[in-house]
């Protein structure tokens, strides 16, 4: 899980990470504007975790978490062509899912699901419904009209990696 301030600290490989998943999500995500892709992967609010095969990336999500708000969004997220729906994208999930939880302790995810994406997102327990109260989302997240907007609350009780 890799944000730009990393460069910081002179890591250049994780900025070439960051690089091919912005590749990645223009490619993945077509409806998006490139810049706008661009500006969010490397905004140091926002980290990216990064799905590897012998270090090159071949997916990934970036996110924003708002740990006063307990809740985080996922803003993009793709696997490249050639591996999908081969399971990769439930395990980024589960990972997303556990790093968050355990590491931000934020108890929901929302994201705004691609109309393609829906039937991904609800077989990774997103739904439609949104239960959390407004109060605590209503002017953090950015309104998309392309999407649907979904939920996810993180079950505290489960390791979604083993
Ligand atoms: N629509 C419906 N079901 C899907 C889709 C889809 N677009 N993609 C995968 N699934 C299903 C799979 O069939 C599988 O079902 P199963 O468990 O019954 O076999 C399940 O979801 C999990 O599939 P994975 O193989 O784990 O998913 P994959 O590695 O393909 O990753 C992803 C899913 C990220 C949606 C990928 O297909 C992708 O990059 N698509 C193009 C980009 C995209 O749509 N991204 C999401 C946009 S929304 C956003 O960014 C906030």
């Amino acid at each position: 899980c890799i944000r730009y301030d990393d460069r910081k600290e002179g890591n250049t490989t994780h900025l070439e990470w960051l690089l091919a998943l912005k590749n990645i999500f223009s490619r993945q995500l077509p409806n998006m504007p490139k810049e706008y892709i661009a500006r969010l992967v490397f905004d140091k609010h926002h980290r990216s975790m990064v799905a590897l095969k012998k270090d090159k990336v071949f997916g990934g999500c970036t996110f924003r978490c708002f740990e006063n708000q307990e809740f985080g969004e996922i803003v993009f997220l793709a696997i490249a062509a050639q591996e999908q729906v081969r399971g990769y994208g439930t395990r980024l999930m589960n990972h997303l899912k556990e790093f968050a939880k355990r590491e931000e302790k934020l108890t929901h995810f929302l994201t705004y699901a691609d109309n393609n994406a829906i039937g991904y997102f609800q077989k990774q327990g997103f739904t439609r419904e949104i239960f959390l109260e407004r109060e605590k989302w209503g002017g953090f997240i950015k309104d998309y009209d392309g999407g649907t907007l979904m939920e996810c609350a993180l079950n505290f009780q489960l390791s979604y990696t083993q």
